[in-house]
């Protein structure tokens, strides 16, 4: 095989969700807390508007890169929200965020060169720099999900060409706050960077804490992959759409790859897009709120047993689980034999993070507390 793909490890999360599935068609009721998308359905105007296009033949080839509609819909999404004034030209439509962040790293870097992730990281930031060629340099954050910009600067080499940053944050729901990201701006442009800002939890954010987009900050629109998509803030996870927007040269380049493997998106798909954002956003609220409600009663049922920080966005707790265990990847294995739950051990977020285990709240509340009664129930028989 090849020595590119045999480096990359297959998804974590992915990985383990079929191993519940692969018990729950045994008969054995398992509660997966391991996935990562909400468990909404998409909002029925967004369903019947790509019907629609359907039924009208809207089924062929479409432009590389994205419809005009959807590209015009972006750009003002992107004023309106973010306040950063990406035209047509500077904004790129694909199937998803995560394929946008490959395509754009493919890029930007050349082999050797090295990315900065920050630790704890979504599972799939390291594995696409090394697929891209590139060599991914982890920079842990603070016991309460901070980032350090001092460790940055530390970590920074010759090779460095771009930093990769999530917020709020997959795992740790922790939003970057205004004053960091004005000093990740600065470390970019004293350093000559790239900064890729993966803000496909855009949305899902608590009380005050909605984040800043790095690429609205002064000098920083040139040196900034502004990653979104429709996934997590319209409960879109299986129709594959996701954008970014970026300088003319990137983007440019990021059609080249797709021209020669994906060609395009499905009209129909991308019209659901355009209707999602041009539509009523009271979905959108809707699914925060129920997320908040969630994501308060889960941390007091967390902090029963672990220690736990609040988060302030997104839809994930990652609890500390050290009183019991120092092995993620065992103590998961426990909670899914024992208590029949299912979330992803710490360590598939970073070698640093082998105490902790990351749960997703996309879930019932009635679903969240039988999970949380069974694994209190079963910890009362584990054994270091
Ligand atoms: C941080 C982060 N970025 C990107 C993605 C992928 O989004 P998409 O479904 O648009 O590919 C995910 C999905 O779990 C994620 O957690």
């Amino acid at each position: 095989m090849s020595i590119l793909t045999e480096k990359i490890k297959p998804s974590a999360t992915l990985s383990i969700n079929t191993k519940a599935n692969e018990l729950k068609k045994k008969g054995i009721n398992v509660l997966s807390y391991a996935v990562g998308e909400p468990d909404f359905d998409t909002p029925k105007h967004i369903k019947d508007a790509a019907i629609g296009k359907i039924l009208e033949g809207k089924t062929k080839y479409t432009p590389t890169g994205g419809i005009p509609e959807l590209k015009d819909e972006i750009s003002k999404k992107f004023k309106k929200d973010n306040n950063i004034a990406y035209s047509a030209d500077e904004i790129f439509i694909s199937a998803g965020a995560k394929i946008t962040i490959y395509e754009a790293l493919l890029s930007v870097i050349n082999p050797g060169d090295e990315v900065i992730i920050i630790e704890p990281y979504w599972v799939s930031y390291p594995e696409i720099v090394l697929l891209c060629g590139g060599i991914p340099k982890f920079v842990r954050t603070d016991e309460n999900f901070e980032i350090n910009t001092d460790e940055i600067e530390k970590n920074l080499s010759s090779k460095t060409k771009a930093i990769i940053i999530n917020s709020p944050s997959n795992p740790s729901g922790a939003v970057i706050s205004e004053k960091t990201t004005r000093k990740l701006a600065d470390i970019v442009i004293k350093h000559n960077l790239y900064i890729i800002s993966d803000e496909i939890y855009e949305k899902i954010f608590y009380g005050n804490f909605k984040p800043v987009s790095i690429a609205a900050l002064p000098e920083m629109k040139e040196r900034a992959i502004t990653v979104n998509g429709f996934s997590k803030s319209y409960a879109m996870t299986g129709w594959r759409l996701g954008y970014v927007g970026a300088p003319k040269d990137i983007i440019n380049e990021m059609k080249k790859v797709e021209m020669q493997t994906v060609s395009c998106i499905p009209y129909f798909i991308q019209y659901a897009g355009v209707v999602a954002l041009q539509g009523p956003q009271d979905c959108v609220e809707e699914m925060k709120k129920k997320f908040e409600e969630r994501r308060d009663y889960v941390v007091k049922l967390a902090r029963k047993i672990f220690s736990c920080n609040v988060p302030d966005g997104a839809f994930y707790i990652f609890p500390n689980h050290s009183d019991y265990s120092k092995d993620s990847i065992r103590f998961s294995g426990f909670l899914l034999e024992n208590a029949k739950v299912a979330v992803v051990p710490g360590i598939a977020f970073g070698e640093n993070f082998n105490k902790y285990i990351r749960i997703s709240y996309a879930t019932s509340i009635e679903n969240l507390k039988t999970g949380f009664d069974a694994i209190e129930d079963a910890l009362k028989k584990f054994k270091q």
